[in-house]
């Protein structure tokens, strides 16, 4: 989809859409959507007047202007109460607006920056958010059909136009526009990963994918295979990968900025598809295992935004990719395996195995001398019943990156929760035949499973984001259509900026 910022009037604007907004309670509407009012005499104080319209998030009211106006139809966007406001809701507005405008048949949109105005945010950020809402409301994974369904019929919207007035606020506008084109469209690189079956994004896949990425942004791109972890003693990932028929892959990514002299680490979880292997699961809902590879999705996007809006800092991108097959040669439950740093590991349960390949992950991050490291993934179902669909789950070994981190996800529209790390829960992890084992139990598994993974970052600066309940929809969400969501590339990437001014 083009993405571009014109100069101009709303009502001067040919477009098949025109999207202006509404704050909730408002009934005579003032700048943009005033002018558009007017010039179509009306209909939208009158709209209000006999409650069609209430300004609520989520509506999207679609006008025919019958030539009144260039436009061949208004979308008048609900931004809900103003005390509300926010840019996340910015987003959802914008995604209402842009799915309202697709249904309606449109092809080409208008809007103005929402927020802008009396919302009272900053233009630039305005701008970003309503071109994020936009494009990852639009979002859809269509590779697979041959037929059109219902959703499938309507036309993609093929260029979007923000309408600004102001010409001392069009230079701010622009970078913000450009900005939230690059962060959904990495998000969406994400999204397309996740979606894709497992049949047809294996580890090797995946690691094409990571090149092809790498070619087009300028990263340094390598990927090891089941030999190289072999030689690097990674026998924690080995382990998890070698029930299946489908090899492991270790894919670094490397972006290198001049003088730049710390560097972090981004560690992706990537299972292809995790059957749970010998600790199968069960039969239901085990198609969703496909998106177990949601964390290193999301290190992938990052990397790609990271070579687009080149922070201060060096990044190394780590993801982990393998399948989880309980096959002839699968792990038992009971082995023990010895990871990359020397420490030694009971599986008790072989359906804990994103923490076995990040174990190796994080430690070849730490060889590679990783000022901070964070990881993220799909690790637990735990983190689902402690906070839903809502927030990823946080742990750390240091308050300043978390908080970091946190932060990162702020303003990327992404939540983040911080759990306890008290040094009881490390109880949990004893083993009575090796260092750790990788199943604590039930009790605080999102917890313990976090606390895992970074007994192997040791004393390098860690936290630990799990996405379990984030990476993935099965409901439409207000800029999220179901399935993958993409949830942690804009987060990561915001970070990499952070630590690069701090
Ligand atoms: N990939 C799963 C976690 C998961 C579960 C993600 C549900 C999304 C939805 C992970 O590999 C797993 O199986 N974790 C186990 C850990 C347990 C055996 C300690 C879990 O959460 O049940
Ligand atoms: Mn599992
Ligand atoms: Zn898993």
């Amino acid at each position: 989809m083009r993405v571009e910022v014109v100069h101009g009037s709303v009502v001067e604007t040919p477009c098949d859409a025109l999207v202006v907004n509404l704050f909730q309670g408002v009934t005579a509407p003032g700048g943009a959507t005033g002018a558009v009012d007017q010039a179509l005499g009306g209909v939208i104080r009158q709209a209000v007047a006999d409650g069609e319209l209430r300004g609520r998030l989520k509506e999207a009211l679609v006008v025919p202007t019958y030539g009144r106006l260039p436009a061949r139809r208004v979308l008048v966007a609900g931004l809900g109460p103003r005390e509300q406001f926010s840019l996340d809701r910015v987003r959802q507005a914008a995604a209402h607006a842009a799915r309202a405008a697709r249904r309606a048949g449109s092809r080409q949109v208008a809007s103005i920056v929402h927020g802008a105005g009396v919302g009272g945010l900053e233009p630039e950020a305005a701008a970003q958010a309503t071109v994020e809402g936009t494009v990852l409301g639009l979002y859809r994974f269509r590779e697979l059909k041959t037929t059109g369904d219902e959703e499938g019929d309507q036309a993609d919207v093929t260029g979007f136009t923000l309408v600004e007035r102001d010409p001392g606020r069009l230079e701010a506008i622009r970078r913000g526009a450009e900005r939230g084109r690059r962060y959904a469209e990495a998000t969406c690189l994400a999204r397309d990963l996740m979606n894709r079956p497992a049949n047809l994004m294996t580890p090797a896949a995946l690691a094409e994918a990571a090149r092809a990425m790498a070619a087009e942004t300028g990263l340094e791109c390598e990927v090891l295979d089941e030999n190289d972890l072999a030689r690097m003693g990674m026998g924690a990932f080995l382990g998890v990968a070698q029930g299946s028929a489908q090899p492991p892959r270790l894919i670094l990514l490397r972006y290198r900025p001049r003088d730049a002299r710390h560097t972090l680490a981004l560690v992706g979880k990537a299972l292809t598809f995790d059957s749970g292997g010998l600790s199968l699961k069960g039969a239901e809902r085990m198609e969703e295992m496909k998106f177990d590879m949601g964390g290193g999705a999301a290190v992938l996007g990052a990397m790609r935004l990271v070579a687009q809006e080149q922070p201060a800092v060096n990044v190394l991108g780590v993801v982990a990719a393998a399948e989880n097959m309980p096959g002839g040669r699968a792990q038992r439950p009971g082995d023990v395996v010895r990871a990359m740093n020397g420490r030694t590991i009971e599986v008790t349960n072989t359906d804990a195995e994103g923490r076995l390949v990040l174990a190796d992950a994080v430690a070849y991050a730490r060889s590679q001398g990783a000022d901070w490291i964070v990881d993220v993934a799909t690790l637990t179902g735990a983190c689902v019943v402690a906070l839903g669909h809502v927030n990823g789950g946080l742990v750390s070994n240091n308050e300043a990156l978390a908080d970091a981190v946190i932060a990162a996800g702020r303003d990327a529209g992404e939540g983040i929760w911080a759990f306890p790390t008290n040094p009881e829960y490390k109880e949990l992890l004893k083993s009575d035949v090796a260092d750790y084992k990788n199943s604590a139990g039930r009790n605080a598994g999102a917890i313990s499973g976090g606390l895992f993974i970074g007994a192997f970052a040791e004393d390098t600066p860690w936290a630990h984001v799990d996405i379990a309940g984030t990476a993935w929809t099965t409901t439409d969400l207000p800029y999220h259509p179901k399935g993958g969501t993409g949830f942690g590339v804009r987060t990561l990437a915001n970070l990499a900026l952070r630590l690069g001014r701090a």
